[in-house]
């Protein structure tokens, strides 16, 4: 296999920085006279402050500030991300004396030393004056908020009659589904390193929005974005949480400005669950008609999900439901509840998720009503063209991912009826299948690369790396063109200095960011050949189409050959630079624009000659002990159908970690509400539960691997989250094949198998 380019199984470009520990992490920066900064969360679940006393916190050695909401600059409003802005929520704490949820900084202790700022932070005393709240979609206080009449951006989707086609359809499986609200939890916390030099900041944090950040952070400072530089160069995991600017980097640069020194501000773990986003609670109810063969002639997939007080965070989950299967007559619909937390968001799949552990736990409802297979159900009902919309799919490979994982899972060994497999001693055996799409989004981006004559390229581009290979994939495809080691490649990426930063989120990055980089990289590999074969030059004369450029040197068929530093430095030239932008099509000419302005912009799934999306075919396997019965996941074979695999190595980590994040939301991820008090319960990652090792067994991994010629010139789809959607719904449905119990609401714990 081709080491060190397109679909390499390369190891990642930072994996030995990351190994040795290099401080490539925003919050492992140390700057001179640097400040450490600790917030102070409120503890009344809505209300307002009626007095604050800072005297003790004051007089801790070595404190330098607190900010309150006395004291705190007044900051221009910055929208909500998915209301056209930059922001995590609209809403801004430190701005009066209201407090508008649980967990929302009151105040920001600024200290010479972490372990001051952390003494004096618990020396804050703020006296409330509580006020009724509602954490619960159905307390009293909820709101409820029709999204394609509040947003019309985000309408149903319909096809066809679906009411009366289910009316007539001769089975119907009619249920509701539950998923909890979850936390990201990436393994670094949000940090921001502030550090102002005269009337310029410079911002280091590791963030998905970079560029969102910097524009973010001026508008609510009022200041020119020019003098903001933010740096996130590496993430130490995302998921979501980072995709926008919270309020910890506002606080972090108003306090560098007031003491005069650059402030590092860590958000502590258990702050961390108010500081940025969540995945909210969804309940889904999903009804499915079909014919007794099997095709299936209507869907209703309604959606109910949290939102907050101060924004309306949309769900697009029955989108892609809808263009899952050739279901003639189809509606997908939500309605938000607003509730007196923060903003909820995105948390990877962060609609997906739900919507098919919904409908694919549903599919496997309906088999069993019909006497079916399941692969054969869901083979029965695949498509090549999208019912919504009427256009084609690009490369829709779904029914390839289900063969080929059936095949490598095992899966005619299978025994139908529930409880029917069980291990010599006992243990109940379930196997379980679910499929997953995840639409094909494109963000622009613009890339830029210089070959020096020293041999190194730099490319310069649009995204950030937060672990799920970025850097190596863009390195692989420069290096493809370019003929040179991924060592010879430097990446400047997460740079507000660079080109326009795109939000790095949705599974977009390196398929946006690689159609550019080949671009240019070809360009590049373009004007070496014509340099190297113009009259005069060492290989005048030669066919540009037959040369071959690899480890630096340029080599004719007829055997003569130069290297790229004696080629340039013979033609006086200390580089060669190219520069390409692409907007997928659909997306609007300013839309690089827009995305220098931090605001999201993309195209799809749905472009204008075709729908494209990603897919995945999930096996599971789960033991329970009939006893005690805590289900197990002892195998899982996905197969996914993402385009062309540009990274082997590190897409094949994104599968895993897919199929990690099924075995949490199916079996422990849950972030508890405290009607009593608002707030999260089990804010910290003892109580919070995520698989560990020991939940990890026997994961398998295999893509089909066919490009997409039509989505882009790479040919590559997302990954990151295709991977994880439909995870959780081949384990509840393992778990029922294992139990005959169907658990509809996730996570599936010991006590709702025991009931
Ligand atoms: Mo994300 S959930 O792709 O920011």
């Amino acid at each position: 296999m081709n080491r060190n380019g397109i679909g390499a199984d390369a190891q990642r470009v930072d994996g030995v920085d990351k190994v040795m520990g290099r401080p490539i992490f925003a919050a492992d920066r140390i700057l001179p006279r640097m400040a450490h900064a600790v917030p102070v969360p409120a503890a009344v679940g809505k209300g307002r402050i009626l007095s604050m006393d800072l005297s003790e916190a004051q007089s801790v050695p070595g404190v330098l500030l607190v900010l309150t909401h006395q004291n705190m600059d007044r900051l221009n409003p910055v929208g909500f991300t998915f209301a056209g802005g930059q922001a995590i929520q609209a809403y801004q704490p430190l701005q009066s004396n209201v407090i508008a949820y649980r967990g929302e900084p009151v105040a920001l202790v600024v200290a010479k030393s972490l372990e001051a700022a952390w003494e004096a932070a618990y020396l804050v005393n703020v006296e409330y004056v509580p006020a009724p709240f509602t954490v619960e979609p159905d307390a009293p206080g909820a709101e409820t908020v029709v999204q394609a009449t509040a947003l019309p951006w985000f309408h149903d989707f319909v096809c066809g009659d679906p009411d009366n086609a289910l009316s007539g359809a001769a089975v119907v499986v009619d249920q509701t589904y539950a998923t909890p609200r979850q936390h990201q939890n990436p393994i670094e916390l949000q940090a921001s390193v502030a550090d102002w030099e005269g009337d310029r900041l410079t911002v280091h944090e590791g963030t998905q929005a970079s560029q969102a950040v910097q524009q973010g952070l001026a508008i609510a400072l009022g200041i020119d974005p020019g003098k903001v530089r933010v740096l996130s160069p590496y993430v130490g995991g995302g998921f979501g949480s980072k995709n926008s600017m919270c309020f910890h980097s506002v606080m972090a640069a108003v306090a560098s400005r007031r003491v005069g020194r650059p402030v590092k501000l860590v958000v502590p773990r258990a702050q961390v669950f108010y500081g940025t986003s969540f995945r909210a609670g969804n309940t889904h109810r999903v009804r499915l008609g079909a014919e007794p063969s099997g095709r299936i002639v209507a869907g209703i997939h309604e959606t109910r999900v949290q939102t907050s007080r101060f924004d309306l965070m949309p769900f697009t989950g029955a989108e892609t439901t809808s263009r899952m299967y050739g279901i003639p007559n189809y509606r997908g619909a939500a309605t938000l509840v607003r509730l007196d937390t923060q903003t909820p968001g995105f948390m990877r799949a962060p609609f997906e998720m739900g919507s098919f552990f919904a409908l694919e736990s549903a599919i496997v409802e309906l088999a069993y009503r019909l006497g079916q297979d399941p692969i054969a159900l869901r083979i029965t009902n695949d498509t090549q063209v999208d019912p919504i919309s009427g256009k084609p799919y690009s490369v829709r490979r779904l029914k390839e991912c289900l063969v080929r994982g059936a095949e490598r899972f095992g899966w005619a060994r299978r025994t139908a009826e529930p409880r029917s497999m069980r291990a010599a001693d006992g243990t109940l055996i379930g196997w379980g299948v679910a499929a997953g799409a995840y639409p094909a989004l494109t963000a622009p981006v613009a890339a830029a690369i210089r070959l020096g004559a020293d041999g190194v390229a730099h490319v310069s581009v649009g995204g950030h790396e937060m672990g799920q290979g970025i850097r190596t994939a863009i390195a692989l495809v420069a290096a493809d063109e370019l003929g040179l080691e991924s060592e010879k490649i430097r990446i400047t990426m997460g740079d507000t200095n660079a080109p326009p930063q795109h939000v790095t989120a949705g599974s977009w990055g390196t398929a946006s960011a690689g159609p550019p980089v080949q671009e240019a990289a070809r360009a590049i590999r373009v004007r070496l050949f014509e340099l190297a074969t113009s009259t005069d030059r060492p290989l005048a004369g030669a066919d540009p189409a037959r040369l071959e450029l690899r480890n630096g040197r340029i080599q004719a068929p007829d055997g003569r050959a130069i290297g790229i530093t004696e080629l340039l430095q013979g033609a006086e030239l200390e580089y060669v630079e190219a520069e390409s932008r692409r907007l997928a099509p659909g997306l609007p000419p300013d839309a690089l624009n827009r995305a220098g302005k931090g605001l999201v912009t993309l195209a799809g799934p749905e472009y204008p000659d075709f729908v494209a999306l990603s897919y995945v075919a999930h096996f599971a396997e789960v033991r329970v002990d009939p006893r005690v019965p805590r289900a197990c996941v002892s195998r899982m074979v996905s197969v996914v159908d993402c385009g062309r695999v540009v990274s082997r190595r590190t897409a094949t980590s994104q599968v895993y970690g897919g199929q990690v994040w099924g075995v949490g939301a199916a079996l422990l991820e849950e972030t508890e509400v405290d009607p009593r008090f608002g707030g999260f319960l089990n804010n910290n990652i003892a109580e919070y539960q995520v698989p560990v090792s020991g939940d990890v067994r026997n994961f398998e991994v295999d893509f089909i691997d066919e490009p997409d010629p039509q989505f882009n010139s790479l040919g590559a789809k997302g990954v990151g989250e295709v991977a994880a959607v439909g995870a959780a719904a081949a384990i509840a449905n393992a778990v029922f094949h294992a139990t005959g119990k169907r658990v509809r609401d996730l996570p599936i714990r010991i006590e709702k198998l025991l009931a």
